[in-house]
């Protein structure tokens, strides 16, 4: 396992540069942290080491890797919640917890991808399960790991089908819809190779 060094920290704040967006310093720091972390107890040595999928093997992107999915989310959740505030001034979006949500929400992703990992466990799938732990919940432990708050904590756990057993905050509402829709316009722009789409993305001819 590596260690986090402050090279690594540069290089994830080169890898997913709307951190800067951040205006807590802190926070910043923290997502800087967790994606360090990930990558540190992986085998890949950079996010852009990751394959540009939803899942394993599902909803692979044409071209691209991982941090233009990671980013494309977190742009497009920034996007909107900038809209809705704006039409609703009712309405209050945490701006700070949008954008580490975003950048956090795929954050366990390396652990689930891992190609060691993914051996092991298809080997054996009985010994730990296949996987062991999905990204999203992985993704909780990492986020607590590194003392980020809890309503980043809930992005990255519940952006998926996980999410369907609980109510989302807003800020994670925003990051799991901004994530379908960028799985959904991709497929629908060509960008996902067809005999990687998943079910759930699949319509009937009609539709
Ligand atoms: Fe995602």
């Amino acid at each position: 396992m590596a260690e986090v060094t402050e090279a690594l920290r540069a290089q994830i704040r080169g890898e997913l540069p709307e951190v800067a967006a951040i205006r807590d310093a802190d926070l910043a720091a923290r997502v800087v942290e967790a994606w360090a972390l990930a990558i540190a107890r992986s085998s890949y040595a950079s996010i852009r080491d990751i394959p540009p999928s939803g899942n394993p093997g599902q909803m692979v992107m044409t071209r691209g890797d991982q941090t233009d999915h990671i980013r494309g989310v977190t742009r497009l959740a920034m996007r909107m919640a900038e809209e809705m505030a704006a039409m609703n001034p009712d309405m209050v979006v945490d701006h700070d917890i949008v954008v580490a949500g975003g950048l956090c929400h795929d954050v366990g992703k390396p652990w689930e991808y891992d190609p060691e990992n993914r051996k092991r466990w298809e080997a054996a799938p009985r010994a730990t399960g296949l996987p062991s732990i999905r990204h999203p919940a992985y993704g909780v432990h990492l986020c607590l790991t590194v003392g980020l708050p809890e309503a980043v904590a809930h992005i990255a756990g519940a952006h998926s089908g996980e999410g369907e057993l609980l109510v989302r905050s807003l800020e994670g509402t925003i990051v799991h819809l901004a994530d379908i829709g960028y799985w959904t316009m991709m497929l629908a722009g060509g960008l996902i190779r067809p005999e990687t789409v998943s079910q759930k993305y699949r319509r009937p001819i009609s539709l």
